[in-house]
């Protein structure tokens, strides 16, 4: 199983394949922010590769990263955990002001269907 390392949560061990965004929530226990419930709309899911960061993303994040002119961040509602990954959780419910992380994501990447991209 892949391990997923979060600076100042630790390492956990996570499905293969499972999202990353639920896998910050459930393995590793952030107060991940996911406002528009993973459909790669808000940028809120967002987070900070220290090491592991897929070469590929989806078409979706790609368009949308640079919609809103984010660099050094990527998408974790956009992610599967295939490999081992250190990230820095950037946007959580702590100190966000908003009543909740927002709604679960679903355990499917959204939108479909996926179109995969170089980074
Ligand atoms: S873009 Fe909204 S949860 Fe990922």
């Amino acid at each position: 199983m892949p391990q997923l390392t979060v600076e100042g949560f630790g390492a956990f061990e996570v499905p293969a394949g499972k999202r990353l965004v639920l896998a910050l929530v459930d393995e590793a226990g952030v107060d991940q922010l996911h406002a528009c419930g993973g459909n790669c709309r808000c940028t809120t899911c967002r987070v900070e590769f220290v090491s592991g960061e897929p070469d590929t993303m989806t078409e979706a994040e790609k368009n949308k990263l640079a919609e809103r002119g984010l660099t050094g961040v990527r998408l974790s509602c956009q992610i599967l955990c295939a490999h081992d990954m250190t990230v820095r959780a950037v946007s959580r419910l702590e100190g966000s002001g908003r009543p909740d992380p927002g709604s679960r994501p679903e355990a499917e990447i959204h939108p479909q269907p996926v179109v995969w991209v170089e980074r």
